[in-house]
């Protein structure tokens, strides 16, 4: 018996249905990472349970030696799946990892490289989604979604999404080439893109918002874990505070998809159950009070 979870559009042009929690899979190729075979029972976890979004990058890995580890690791895991045609792989590229530091590299001769890699380290022919992992600040941005463009013409992506960008990127990319999704930081503590008008700009637009850090972050977790509100409501569900985190985020725009990370397969497990959680007005409004939108 595999999960069924309630599903929404990669993007409304893409005709892509995905899991409304997608899994977000950085943590299993960072250092510190489970062993190979840890890493694979999460993400077979994270399918059993109904995710049918797994995000990645070429630079999930630990420095340029070991560039493409999480999307070996995601092909590894996929070729022993057999729902693999009903999972939805999103990848990234334009940045490197010089001695492990995060560098962008935007030029339209790296991104190309850089999307052969993924194609030959995913096993695939075409990539469903493949996003600009940031901005950078040498290469004009046009240049970049150019690049983009031409891979997709030549059916090597099926289709483009930003990451890391504000209204004004998304407006000058979507001049050049269709943009699908935006993937940018989004919490119940980072609330930014809902402020600036991103999210629903997103949603008027039909593009899916693809939140990363959905429960703070690797580091910044521990404050969903250990906020007060957070533990009250959970406590008095008998659900993780969590799951509560993800429900407000999934009610704040049916363009949101969450993103959690995972190295173990229970955080997934119960992540996911986020989808199926609906909170009641009074949980609704005591969060909003406590984490307004507005400033
Ligand atoms: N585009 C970008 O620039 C960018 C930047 C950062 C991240 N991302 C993407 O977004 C994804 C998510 O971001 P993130 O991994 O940094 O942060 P996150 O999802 O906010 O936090 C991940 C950590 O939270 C814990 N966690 C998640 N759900 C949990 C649950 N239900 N119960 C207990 N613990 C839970 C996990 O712990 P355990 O390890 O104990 O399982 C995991 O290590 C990444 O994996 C990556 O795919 C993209």
């Amino acid at each position: 018996m595999h999960g069924a979870m309630k599903t929404r559009a990669l993007g409304v042009s893409t005709g892509i249905s995905v899991s409304a929690i997608g899994l977000g899979c950085m943590p299993l190729s960072l250092e510190g990472r489970p062993s190979k075979r840890e890493a694979i029972r999460v993400l077979h976890a994270a399918f059993e349970a109904g995710v049918s979004l797994v995000d990645t990058a070429d630079v999930y890995c630990i420095d340029d030696n070991d560039i493409g580890h999480n999307e070996r690791l995601i092909a590894a895991a996929l070729a022993k799946w057999p729902g693999r045609a009903k999972i939805t792989v999103a990848t990234k590229g334009g940045l490197v990892r010089p001695g492990g530091a995060w560098i962008c590299r935007g030029n339209p001769r790296h991104l190309r490289a850089a999307c052969e890699a993924s194609l030959k380290a995913l096993g695939v022919d075409a990539i469903t989604l493949y996003q600009l992992h940031a901005p950078d600040d040498d290469v004009p941005l046009e240049e970049s979604v150019g690049a983009l463009a031409d891979l997709r013409r030549e059916g090597k992506i099926q289709h483009i999404g930003l990451s890391n960008v504000g209204l004004a990127e998304l407006r000058r990319a979507r001049a050049m080439a269709p943009i699908v999704s935006v993937q940018n930081r989004l919490s119940i503590f980072d609330r930014q893109d809902l402020r600036s008008g991103l999210v629903d700009a997103c949603a008027a637009e039909g593009l899916a918002y693809l939140a990363y850090g959905p429960v703070g972050g690797m580091k910044g977790k521990v404050r969903t874990a250990q906020d007060g509100l957070l533990r009250e409501l959970a406590e008095a569900r008998g659900v993780s505070t969590f799951r509560i985190a993800l429900a407000w985020l999934l009610e704040r725009s049916p363009s949101i998809i969450p993103i959690p990370g995972a190295t173990r397969a229970a955080s997934i497990v119960d992540s996911a159950a986020a989808a199926d959680l609906e909170l009641t007005g009074d949980e609704r409004a005591r969060l909003d009070a406590a984490f307004p939108v507005e400033v």
